[in-house]
């Protein structure tokens, strides 16, 4: 692995619930340094964001967690994690000339369909303590029996990847970019914007006052999305916004 520190201390398990959990577990029994990752080939009740599960065919995809510790990060501006993740997975995506989009918050989409999910955890008290960055990147798998709106890598390009090496990739990614949210943020957040699916596009979305159509302006530093509907901007949060053209 030509890193530093990320990827340098691999945990490659057949099996296991989540790569998250155990990754959380396993940093409250043994001390880390950052970096550690935890890499599964087959995850029993892989977890996505909202509650939702992760799906994903064994030996097909990446499913993986990263350890990290971005004490430079303060609690109120933790929404950083996700753009530095996001960008350097379609920085990795893009090598391969897959052109993707976050959709808020990290979702990473190739056209309007889902190819990789990101599920950040993080141990906060004053500042955060750690983060478990968990990854799901649909790579190889060309079925996906229920899902309509996901994809893969190769069904994007009809070419079989290693996983080993975009697994490498992805580390030397995140590693490059980590300290981005730490020097300029105004890099970070420009690129995310850039690269915001349905950004400035009229599209209908539903909040608990019903469905209306509106478009996305921006993020605010927190990371909420910002939505001008009738000339006025609302801002909202995970749970409060329903996006219903794709
Ligand atoms: C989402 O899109 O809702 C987030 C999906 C995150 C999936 C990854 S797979 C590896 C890690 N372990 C988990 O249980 N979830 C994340």
């Amino acid at each position: 692995m030509n890193t530093l520190f990320f990827g340098q201390h691999i945990i490659n398990l057949d099996e296991v619930d989540s790569t998250n959990n155990y990754t959380s577990e396993f940093i409250r029994h043994n001390v880390m340094q950052e970096g550690l990752l935890v890499r599964a080939k087959s995850q029993i009740s892989g977890k996505g964001q909202r509650g939702n599960n992760w799906e994903s065919d064994p030996n097909e995809n990446l499913t993986f967690s990263i350890y990290v510790k971005p004490s430079f990060i303060s609690i109120d501006e933790q929404f950083v994690l996700n753009k530095w993740v996001s960008l350097s997975i379609l920085s990795v995506l893009r090598i391969h000339g897959i052109e993707a989009e976050v959709k808020w918050p990290n979702d990473i989409f190739v056209g309007n369909k889902k190819t990789g999910g990101i599920l950040i955890e993080n141990s906060v008290s004053t500042g955060i303590n750690h983060s478990i960055v968990g990854i799901g990147l649909n790579v190889n798998q060309m079925v996906f029996k229920g899902l309509p709106n996901a994809t893969s890598m190769k069904q994007q390009v009809h070419k079989m990847f290693n996983l080993n090496s975009v697994l490498e990739q992805l580390c030397i990614a995140l590693e490059q970019n980590y300290l981005q949210p730490k020097a300029d943020k105004s890099i970070l957040n420009e690129a995310y914007i850039n690269h915001l699916y349905q950004f400035n596009q009229e599209v209908k979305y539903r909040d608990n006052k019903g469905i209306f159509i509106g478009k996305i302006v921006g993020i605010s530093t927190t990371g909420q999305l910002q939505i001008k509907a009738h000339d006025k901007i609302r801002s909202y949060g995970f749970k409060e916004v329903e996006f219903l053209d794709q």
